[in-house]
């Protein structure tokens, strides 16, 4: 699926004393099958921005294309299970009595099939390693297991587009990566995935594209080598990135690596040459 939003406008409390202009004109799209980093500082807009994907924010002007046509001509409930949004601290969401049926709640409401329901509910928590978890109460997990949890219950909708807000905020290392490695899993079977971060590195290993946001106004939309590179004397940039840049001439023969790895192999090379 590709997913557009074309010179979207958003207002929280329009016409009162606590009106917010959250979006001005933003237009970014999300290609089939890519994962597209949103960076911005705190307020930026981004959780504002995401929840336009599937409509459960409405633009105040502008337009949502699903494989270019407008989002609000989609049934609403086959627009929600297509662009499958986790929010940010989506743990606070979880309700039922066990990790199970939590995450069999949503494939349920699609009408599936008893067998299809318990197949997906294994896949998706198999797919964040909380297969274990099944049979818990979702209420006496730690942080990052209810996390997992949640994320999962989004997953079994079988979404073509999953946008995760912030999903590896206060995770330990190990969580992240796996979430991170999830993420491209997802990509290789043909799933887009939006992810929206406060950490510049982890964009940097995932993104194929990043959206850099600033007050409501999209500052840079491209690769992560053309945003990061162009920002980096504003702190927009990751640790990979900034180390490069600080070679300052010695750059040259480097190029512009963003993900760990390949800035290591370049820097290897750099004090080997
Ligand atoms: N429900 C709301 N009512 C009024 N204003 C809101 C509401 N939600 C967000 N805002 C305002 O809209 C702006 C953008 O908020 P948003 O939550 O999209 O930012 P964000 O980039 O996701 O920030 P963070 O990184 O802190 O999650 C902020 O100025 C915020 O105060
Ligand atoms: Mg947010």
């Amino acid at each position: 699926m590709r997913l557009e939003l074309r010179d979207v406008f958003h207002v929280y409390a329009p016409g009162t004393p606590f009106e917010v202009e959250a979006l001005r004109g933003v237009s970014v799209a999300v290609e089939p099958g890519e994962v597209l980093g949103i960076v911005g500082g705190t307020g930026s807009g981004k959780s504002t921005l995401v929840q336009h994907m599937n409509l459960l924010l409405t633009p105040a002007s502008g337009e949502v294309l699903v494989d270019g046509v407008d989002a609000r001509t989609v049934e609403r409930g086959e627009l929600r299970r297509r662009v499958g949004l986790v929010f940010q601290f989506p743990e606070a969401a979880l309700f039922a009595p066990t990790v199970e049926e939590d995450v069999a709640f949503a494939p349920r409401r699609l009408g599936l099939d008893g067998g299809e329901v318990r197949t997906r509910v294994r896949d998706s928590l198999e797919a964040l390693g909380a297969g274990h978890l099944a049979g818990r109460s979702p209420f006496a997990l730690s942080g990052g297991e209810k996390r997992r949890v949640a994320v999962a219950g989004v997953l079994a909708m079988g979404p073509e587009v999953l946008v995760l807000d912030e999903p590896t905020a206060g995770l330990d290392p190990a969580t992240r990566g796996d979430l991170l490695a999830l993420i491209l899993g997802l990509k290789a079977a043909g799933i887009s995935v939006v992810l929206v971060s406060h950490d510049l590195d982890e964009v940097a290993e995932v993104a194929d594209r990043v959206c850099a946001i600033e007050r409501g106004v999209v500052r840079a939309v491209g690769t992560p080598a053309e945003v990061f590179y162009g920002a980096a004397e504003e702190d927009l940039a990751p640790a990979t990135v900034q180390t490069v840049v600080a070679l300052g001439e010695a750059q040259r023969g480097v190029g512009r690596p963003v993900r760990f790895r390949e800035t290591l192999a370049a820097l290897e090379a750099l004090a080997e040459g």
